[in-house]
């Protein structure tokens, strides 16, 4: 699988994951280690490319992240990007030095054509800039194919030696070419093939599963997220019923929600594996009783998920493999200081393992950003709604009923719910949104229905764009589709009698409303 592999050394730069997606979209396949990873590992990897990020700091003051000049003496194609950029001309005899002024945002940027880097590229073409240090003197070997008004060297190559730096940013989508400029990178310099493909990754995975269960047990916790899905599926592939999905129903999905994960994964469904769903509503439902305090219910909520795996697990006894449906994000610590490719314990329903007898654990998906996650999911013919399924946080609607959790709230916000989700499919929105829920407030207040007033809760509805789920705007929804969600809502809903729309952005708010 990683016979043809290109590196990127992360220098703590903001897009460092994005560099590593922009190259597999290449069909080359990439990973992400820290500037402190070892010469010697790099060598065993023996990449065909090599990729240094930008970073927020100056490659000339001390204590800076550098590496050594053996890195560009492999005979490995380097291209440096933005702090990459610089440090490969600092530590190569060129000079860095702070500007006047910050060059930020959409840049024209003027070309020669005649790198290997801008082949097919315009000769005058929008690049993203974003640095204050730049570089004033190109290291011996170098020459300037590229500049902008205020930068004298954009682009800097020694071809021979097949070493790059660019000063902006190809990996992001404002650099209108950035894209063709990678791909000129990993196959023109890099002599790279592109057999990196989700097909391929799909055969493989299941063959290295086979090879590493053997005649195994394997239990997998699933929760009907896009993650664990294919991360199950993927194993059923691979070993059939040597694997037992647990799928803990805990009364705080959304409408229908059990049962089309039971449908999809259950002995109905189209995958020979052991399926056990647990209906612990009124469990969860009676710890929850009268609590009001959004951690607290967090807290219960995590804690009975792991009681009732584990006595789920209890009953199948040992098994030799758990699997977690870990991704790429999760493993890659991003920033300074720490090693880049750290495992975060990412447990997706809360410490499983320690609660669980099993000897290893198998992560199919770790190598995988969340939209290679669905391609594979499709590849393995998971249905469209699960594939592309919005994020649900794992405490469910517990954390969208404001005050305390009931049944008779939990299928208020389920009915609500579904109509808002069924409105904005209708209106062609549910693809074009990042999140979209209906929270149930706390607040009551009076109306009037018919003649006779009423005294019925709110509904909030929430709808965010947001690229990382760190900060988020409001999506603006058409004015048409909010009038036909809320009238349907309190038509067909009872004990609501109004709805409102937040438009508060993260932050100062959150995506969810708890
Ligand atoms: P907030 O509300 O913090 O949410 O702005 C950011 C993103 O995280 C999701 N979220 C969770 N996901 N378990 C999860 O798996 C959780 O406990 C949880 N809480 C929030 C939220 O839906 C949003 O996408």
């Amino acid at each position: 699988m990683k016979k043809e592999m290109v590196i990127v050394i992360d220098f703590g730069g903001q897009y460092n994951q994005l560099v590593a997606r922009r190259v597999r979209e290449c069909n080359v396949y990439c990973e992400i280690y820290s500037y402190k990873i070892e010469l010697e590992k790099i060598k065993e990897m023996n990449p065909k490319g090599i990729i240094l990020t930008g970073g927020p700091n100056s490659c000339y003051e001390e204590g800076a992240p550098s590496y050594s000049k053996e890195l560009f003496e492999l005979g490995i194609p380097v291209l440096g990007l933005c702090y990459g950029a610089q440090l490969m001309q600092f530590v190569l005899g060129g000079k860095v030095e702070r500007a006047a002024v910050r060059e930020y945002g959409k840049t024209l940027v003027s070309i020669d054509n005649s790198s290997e880097l801008f082949h097919n590229v315009a000769s005058e073409t929008i690049c993203w800039m974003s640095h204050f240090d730049y570089i004033s003197q190109v290291a011996p070997g170098f020459k300037i194919v590229a500049k902008t008004a205020d930068c004298p060297v954009a682009t800097a190559e020694n071809a021979e030696k097949s070493l790059y730096a660019i000063q902006f940013h190809p990996e992001v989508l404002h650099t209108q070419e950035g894209t063709k400029m990678l791909s000129n990178f990993v196959y023109n310099v890099c002599g790279c093939t592109g057999d990196w493909r989700m097909d391929s990754f799909v055969e493989e995975s299941i063959k290295q599963i086979r090879e590493r269960v053997g005649a195994g047990k394997v239990l997998c916790a699933l929760s009907g997220g896009v993650d664990s899905s294919v991360a199950a599926v993927l194993l059923s592939k691979a070993i059939g019923n040597q694997l037992t999905c647990v799928f803990v129903d805990h009364g705080l999905l959304r409408k229908n929600e059990g049962d089309e994960v039971e449908a999809v994964f259950g002995p109905e469904g189209s995958y020979d594996l052991n399926f056990i769903r647990v209906n612990a509503q009124e469990r969860f439902y009676s710890k929850l009783a009268a609590v009001t305090e959004p951690e607290k219910k967090r807290k219960i909520i995590g804690e009975e998920f792991i009681r009732v795996f584990e006595e789920e697990a209890k009953k199948i006894g040992a098994v030799d493999f758990l699997v977690q449906g870990t991704i790429y994000p999760d493993v890659v610590e991003s920033g300074l200081g720490g090693e880049s490719a750290v495992i975060k314990s990412h447990h997706n329903v809360g410490g499983l393992p320690d609660c669980v007898d099993f000897k290893e654990i198998i992560e199919p998906l770790r190598n995988l950003f969340k939209d290679e996650v669905r391609k594979v999911g499709l590849e393995l013919g998971i249905p469209e709604k699960l594939v592309f399924r919005q994020p649900f946080p794992g405490p469910g609607l517990g954390i969208r009923i404001i005050g305390e959790v009931t049944e008779e709230k939990v299928k208020i916000v389920q009915e609500a719910d579904a109509i808002y989700r069924e409105e904005i499919a209708n209106a062609g929105l549910d693809r074009s949104i990042g999140q979209y829920f209906a929270a149930l407030t706390n607040m009551r207040s009076v109306g009037v229905m018919g003649d006779e007033r009423t005294y019925d809760y709110a509904i909030a509805l929430r709808a965010v764009n947001t690229i990382d789920f760190m900060t988020a705007e409001a999506a603006e929804i058409p004015w048409e589709v909010l009038q036909k969600v809320t009238s349907r809502i309190i038509n067909e809903v009872g004990h609501v009698n109004r709805v409102m729309y937040d438009v508060t952005s993260k932050p100062p708010g959150t995506i969810e409303f708890e």
